[in-house]
């Protein structure tokens, strides 16, 4: 499974690269907006900023509604930097923009997914992820990890080669369980990933170990 990085802090993008456990990064206008990224010409150098510290795919997100906006944002994005895959949420005008790009070679990211329809169109229309929202279905008592079986086994049904893009993953079990389920990618915060390293036994046996080495080597 690979891991993206869900922020566009330069910083934890960094760190988790430097860890050497990220494939890529995604970004969503309010991650944008948190950091205080603003104006055309600096939203663009902040993607460009991202592509230059990561290898792998970097989600740009449009924010138009309708076709024609989405579509001279996305080819403004593409254009931008081979890794840029354009983001472009769910809606009916997102799905015809998603058909364009695909035939295109524009990759896409198919956002705000919800329900396994939603993936299904997203497929039908050419998207290279979709990106259903785990956390966000857990916080209105819905089941996001259920989300991810069912759109898995839809998928596999008929061999669609759009990639599961695990989103809105907010801890380490919402990741062991996409590597279960086999989502192709899952995308969270740096501290759900490095959260998968805690274990009591390691922090007990790594203590033992220095304090037998010390007890001859002082
Ligand atoms: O980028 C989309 C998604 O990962 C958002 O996550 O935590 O805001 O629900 P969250």
């Amino acid at each position: 499974m690979k891991f993206f990085i869900d922020t566009a802090n330069l910083d934890q993008i960094k760190e988790a690269q430097d860890l050497g456990i990220i494939d890529g990064v995604t970004t969503n206008p309010s991650l944008m907006a948190k950091e205080g990224i603003a104006g055309e010409q600096n939203i663009l150098d902040h993607y460009k900023a991202i592509c230059e510290i990561v290898d792998g795919d970097v989600s740009a997100e449009v924010i138009g509604t309708d076709f024609e906006t989405m579509v001279k944002e996305g080819e403004m994005l593409a254009e931008l930097h081979p890794q840029i895959v354009v983001k472009v949420p769910i809606i009916r005008e997102g799905l015809k923009a998603i058909s364009y790009f695909s035939k295109k070679g524009i990759r896409t990211n198919c956002t705000l997914i919800f329900s396994s329809g939603q993936a299904l169109l997203a497929a039908k229309a050419g998207a290279s992820y979709v990106s259903p929202f785990i956390g966000r279905l857990d916080d209105i008592s819905s089941d996001g990890l259920q989300l991810i079986e069912d759109i898995r086994s839809i998928y596999d049904n008929y061999d669609f080669d759009t990639e599961i893009l695990a989103a809105s993953v907010r801890n380490a079990m919402h990741i062991i369980e996409c590597a279960h389920i086999g989502a192709d990618v899952m995308t969270g915060p740096l501290s759900a990933m490095v959260s998968l390293l805690n274990h009591p036994l390691t922090d007990k046996g790594l203590a033992t170990f220095l304090a037998d080495h010390k007890k001859l080597n002082g």
